[in-house]
């Protein structure tokens, strides 16, 4: 069993919570993630490990309560308990000092991005961070990205905080300027937002490194379905990822089987 010793909410239906798991904290590095079971037969919820601090014995996960497994998890107060919390599982980041990256975040693809963006700090990187969201209640972790970032420019949808419009306006701004241009991207959040990143790195022939969430089951690379297709090879996000090189990444297939299981879960929420 594994106490929960923090719990708050950090946008809406976001929550991030402090976990006790000495050895996953002290084995985890950036990029890994967990899989998180609330209880005995519960469904399997992997989850990025977004912060993790060894001498505690504590991780930090950030979890969007989106359907009804999420829901239940996010519920656990501090002095609760989460039955297994198995992993680290994933492969851990590859970072190199590059010089100058560009870190983007979408919405609570933000929490994942987190400890890509400190690690290449950490590495020496200078690093700039986009992150948007719907409303300002929806943009999470811009003072921890602060600590380490050159600048941290926000986007919103409706123009509440920052830019007005979708992180790509001002990564597109970005890329087309000589003296800002970055050697790698990092880009993690939803599908769509992905997809319309790599569209403008390929233009600009600028490395990039997605962090894919497809469906997963086991977290060992057994069951095939967090299977996703990339330079034309069959790999398993949980064993082969969950980074990957954004420009061989089929984004349409990923979509696809992102909403497999969509009409199940909307019958289960009522959402
Ligand atoms: P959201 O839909 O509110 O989008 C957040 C921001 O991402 C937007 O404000 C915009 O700036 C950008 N964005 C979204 N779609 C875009 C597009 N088509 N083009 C350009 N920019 C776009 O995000 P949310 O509701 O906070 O996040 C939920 C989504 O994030 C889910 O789809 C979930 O699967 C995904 N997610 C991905 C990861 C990952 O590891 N890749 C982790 C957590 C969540
Ligand atoms: Fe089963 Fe990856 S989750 S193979």
């Amino acid at each position: 069993m594994f106490e929960v010793l923090r719990n708050e909410t950090l946008a809406p239906q976001v929550h991030r919570m402090v976990v006790r798991a000495p050895r996953v904290a002290k084995a985890r590095q950036p990029g890994q993630f967990v899989i998180v079971r609330l209880e005995e037969g519960a469904e399997r919820i992997p989850l990025t490990i977004a912060d993790a601090d060894p001498v505690a014995g504590t991780i930090t996960l950030i979890i969007q309560a989106v359907g009804l497994s999420t829901q239940r998890i996010v519920a656990v107060q501090a002095g609760g308990f989460i039955r297994d919390v198995a992993g680290p599982l994933g492969k851990a980041t590859e970072i190199h000092n590059v010089g100058k990256v560009v870190c983007v975040g979408g919405g609570v693809g933000t929490a994942v991005l987190f400890p890509l963006a400190a690690a290449a700090a950490r590495a020496g990187n200078e690093v700039t961070t986009i992150i948007g969201g719907r409303s300002a209640p929806y943009v999470i972790l811009r003072d921890e990205l602060a600590q380490f970032s050159k600048e941290v420019l926000v986007t919103t949808e409706d123009g509440s905080l920052g830019v007005k419009g979708f992180v790509t306006a001002v990564l597109e701004q970005i890329l087309n300027d000589p003296a800002r241009k970055p050697a790698e991207v990092f880009a993690v959040g939803p599908v769509g937002m992905m997809a319309a990143i790599v569209k403008l790195t390929r233009a600009a022939n600028v490395k990039t490194v997605v962090s894919l969430n497809p469906i997963m089951v086991d977290g060992t690379g057994m069951c095939g379905g967090c299977r996703v297709t990339v330079g034309g090879k069959i790999q398993f996000a949980c064993v082969d990822g969950p980074e990957f090189d954004g420009l061989a990444v089929d984004f349409k297939e990923l979509s696809d089987r992102q909403a497999t299981y969509k009409d199940h879960e909307c019958k289960l929420t009522g959402k």
